[in-house]
C-alpha cells in the first residue's frame, strides 16, 4: 500500500468507473488517497477529502476479482489514521452501495443536517443524489 501521486490518476479514475463511483474532484484529493498493488496492478484504492477539521472518506474500490480478502479494511484504516494524525475532529461519507459494510469501522448513519458546513465544499458531497445516498459519520 502506498500515498498516491499525480502519475495515478488515470488508472484511479479507471478503477472508479468501472465501480461506478464518482470522479469529481479527486484530482484535487489524490494525495490524500492511498493505494493498493499487486505487480503494479492497481487491487484498490480509498482516498481523504479535507475541509477544515472535517474529513469525508471517498472512493472506497476494491477490483471485483480481489474483494472479501481485507483489502478494503485496509484502505480505509490506512485513510482514518491519516484523519487522527490531522486531527481532525469527524470523518464523514456518503454510500449507497455499501451502506452495511462501514459500520465496522464506527460509522453511523446521521442525517443530512449534521453535515458540517465546510464539508459542502466537497464535489463529490455536491454530485450526491440526496435522495438515494446515505450520509455516515465517524467522531473520535
Ligand atoms: C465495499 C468494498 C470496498 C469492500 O472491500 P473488500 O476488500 O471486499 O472488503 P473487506 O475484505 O475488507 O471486507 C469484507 C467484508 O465486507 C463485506 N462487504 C463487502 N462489500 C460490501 C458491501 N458493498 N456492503 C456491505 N458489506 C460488504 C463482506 O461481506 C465481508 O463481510 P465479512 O467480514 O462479514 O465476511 C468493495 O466491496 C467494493 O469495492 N465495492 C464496490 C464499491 C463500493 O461500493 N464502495 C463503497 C462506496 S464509498
Amino acid at each position: 500500500m502506498r500515498a498516491a501521486t499525480l502519475e495515478d490518476l488515470t488508472t484511479v479514475f479507471k478503477l472508479l468507473e468501472t465501480a461506478k463511483l464518482p470522479t469529481a474532484g479527486v484530482e484535487d484529493h489524490l494525495q490524500n488517497f492511498v493505494l493498493e498493488f499487486e505487480n503494479d496492478v492497481l487491487l484498490g484504492c480509498a482516498g481523504l477529502e479535507i475541509h477544515g477539521q472535517a474529513g469525508l472518506l471517498r472512493s472506497v474500490v476494491v477490483t471485483a476479482t480481489e474483494r472479501n480478502q481485507g483489502i478494503g479494511s485496509r484502505l480505509v484504516q490506512s485513510i482514518l489514521a491519516h484523519a487522527r494524525e490531522k486531527r481532525l475532529s469527524s470523518v464523514f461519507l456518503l454510500t449507497e452501495s455499501a451502506t452495511t459494510y462501514f459500520p465496522r469501522f464506527g460509522f453511523k448513519q446521521v442525517s443530512r443536517a449534521e453535515i458540517p458546513a465546510s464539508l459542502h465544499a466537497s464535489k463529490e458531497l455536491r454530485g450526491a443524489c440526496p435522495a438515494t445516498v446515505l450520509v455516515m459519520m465517524l467522531g473520535w
